[in-house]
């Protein structure tokens, strides 16, 4: 179906009817959600991804598969593909974690609605039913969630993300460490509003040692050293200047930008020295700004000059030039309260930060930096430990998701029981509600708590459960009111798993209702499909104009 559809598109034939739009749409959800539906959860299957070059790697986290999605050249053309691709990444902006779970959910709406349209019913009554069980989950949700309490409570949800990814022995640490770093960046004060936000937990990994080596620092770790060897290897409450700026007039980094070839002529060895004088003058002249608004710290993204360096040396100046990437220099300006300058001319005093401590910290054979800043939230870095690239990498997206999702449960206060035991509360009082709805919307409502009923399903599926026995254990359970009946992937039973600390926040599962059904209200509502690049010029040129004209009036 994929196929033909493929080659009506981008073969000979350009237009689809409304029919076969459809039906290549529900296919390709169909052909997702059995795709994904492996990933899910704590006993998941890996996919084995091989890159042009032969390069192999094996995740199960939804979003690392996706991205690879985004690439393939075949499928990833279809736009409910593309749709899904992009679902994913929101909800990984967004939340960092749900991925795998809202993609699914998407799929099975769209499988949901299949059944319902090859039955007479317009798109249009099913994305107004869907629409109506989404309003009414969104209610029904706040009933159940619990208050965010104590550490227990932060660790469980530390767990629960990392135990879909991680056995449960190497999980133990690594949940200590992340419901540590939480704790740390957690500003209480704030009432409203983020009290803990994800980006002041810096996970750095490297190569080597063993996933359970993984352990969590105070301060910012940054993958290089002090510049020069007389530079002061450590300092105290002291001002930080953070720039991202060249101090070299060296040809690929310097003030004449990258790849700038430049050649002068000199007559003479006057000459000669007196550019050199120049060349000093200018760059003593950049640097002084920063030492004169009170720096004795500097971390720049760019080049630093080597003469520059011996000379702010000598005035016990630390500098570390070249950081790896525009994140660390923003994690760093983050972790100590400082502005990032790109113009020197305009150092002022208060874009400086300050530090608590800078240490330079040699780790095996590395050498790295350890900032401390002094401000009222700390700035915590998780030091990732993998025997090799690809278990380093898959350990830091673990961490990555736990943090997130750690963060997220306690910026919203509110939890919910895990292991699919919310989607089954849900599912029950939907069909509920769906009894008292007095009209066709009914079987949108019935459809959408089916598909909720594919995520418990999915996780008993992956755990090698009775799924069909299962499901049945469940809903009895939901009738009589349990809701906090899910299933444990790892005991592979049926269990209260708030109890069992089996936990999930309540802002990610809002977010990953809430993105698939206006996922999968999008499809439904399409009816044709139209291509080309030059359209869509056309409509921003008119939008702008229009924008223009309302501006006049
Ligand atoms: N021990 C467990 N038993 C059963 N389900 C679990 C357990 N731990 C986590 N889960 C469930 O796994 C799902 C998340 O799986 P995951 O693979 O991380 O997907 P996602 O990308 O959606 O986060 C959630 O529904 C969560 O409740
Ligand atoms: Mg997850």
């Amino acid at each position: 179906m994929i196929d033909s559809f493929y080659n009506s598109i981008f073969g000979e034939i350009k237009k689809v009817s409304p029919e076969e739009l459809r039906d290549s749409c529900f296919s390709t959800a169909r052909e997702f959600a059995d795709f994904l539906r492996t990933s899910l959860g704590p006993q998941s299957m890996q996919k084995v991804m091989v890159s042009s070059g032969g390069m192999y790697t094996a995740t199960s986290d939804g979003k690392a598969i996706l991205q690879r999605f985004d690439l393939a050249e075949f499928k990833a053309k279809h736009p409910v593909a593309r749709l899904m691709v992009e679902l994913a990444k929101t909800q990984d902006y967004e939340m960092g974690d749900g991925t795998t779970s809202t993609v699914i959910l998407a799929c099975e709406l769209l499988k949901g609605a299949e059944k319902l349209s090859r039955a007479g019913l317009h798109p249009n009554v099913i994305a107004s039913g869907y629409m109506m069980a989404m309003e009414k989950a969104m209610h029904l949700i706040d009933t159940i969630a619990v208050r965010l309490e104590g550490v227990e409570m932060l660790r469980n949800i530390a767990r629960t993300s990392l135990c879909t990814k991680y056995s449960t022995y190497e999980n133990a640490g690594l949940e200590n460490v992340v419901s540590e770093a939480v704790e740390c960046i957690t500003d209480d004060s704030r009432v409203n509003g983020t009290r803990a936000d994800p980006k002041n937990v810096h996970i750095f990994k490297r190569m080597g040692g063993d996933a359970v080596e993984t352990g969590l620092y105070r301060g910012f770790i940054l993958g290089k050293g002090v510049m020069h060897p007389n530079m002061p290897r450590e300092k105290k409450n002291v001002k930080i200047a953070v720039i991202d700026v060249p101090l070299t007039l060296k040809r690929y980094d310097g003030v004449f930008g990258d790849k700038t070839d430049y050649a002068v002529a000199v007559n003479s060895m006057e000459e000669a020295f007196d550019m050199k004088k120049q060349e000093r003058i200018m760059l003593d002249g950049a640097a002084g700004k920063i030492l004169g608004a009170g720096a004795e710290v500097i971390i720049s993204r760019k080049s630093i000059d080597e003469g520059l360096a011996q000379r702010l040396a000598s005035k016990g100046i630390m500098v570390v030039h070249q950081v790896p990437t525009r994140e660390d220099l923003e994690g760093v300006a983050r972790a100590v309260g400082a502005k990032i300058v790109s113009d020197l001319q305009n150092m002022k005093p208060e874009f400086l930060g300050s530090v608590k401590r800078i240490k330079e910290w040699k780790y095996e054979h590395r050498t790295l930096v350890v900032i401390e800043g002094s401000g009222e939230v700390q700035s915590v870095s998780i030091l990732i430990r993998g025997g090799t690239h690809q278990m380093a990498t898959e350990s830091y997206k673990a961490v990555y998701d736990a943090v997130s999702t750690t963060c997220s449960a306690v910026n919203s206060g509110l939890v919910l029981p895990g292991g699919g035991a919310t989607e089954m509360f849900l599912a029950a009082e939907l069909r509920k509600y769906a009894i008292g709805v007095p009209s066709k919307k009914q079987l949108g409502v019935v459809a959408f708590a089916d598909a909720l009923e594919s995520i418990p399903r999915a996780l008993s599926d992956n755990a090698g459960m009775d799924t069909m026995l299962t499901l049945m254990q469940l809903r009895e359970r939901h009738s009589k009111g349990s809701h906090n009946t899910g299933l444990n992937s790892i005991t592979r039973r049926i269990t209260d798993t708030m109890k069992e600390g089996i936990v999930e926040p309540l802002l990610t599962k809002k977010l990953i209702l809430k993105g698939a059904n206006e996922t999968a209200r999008t499809v439904i509502e399409s009816d044709d499909i139209i291509y080309g690049d030059v359209l869509q010029h056309r409509i921003d040129e008119e939008l702008k104009q229009l924008g223009e004209s309302a501006a006049t009036e």
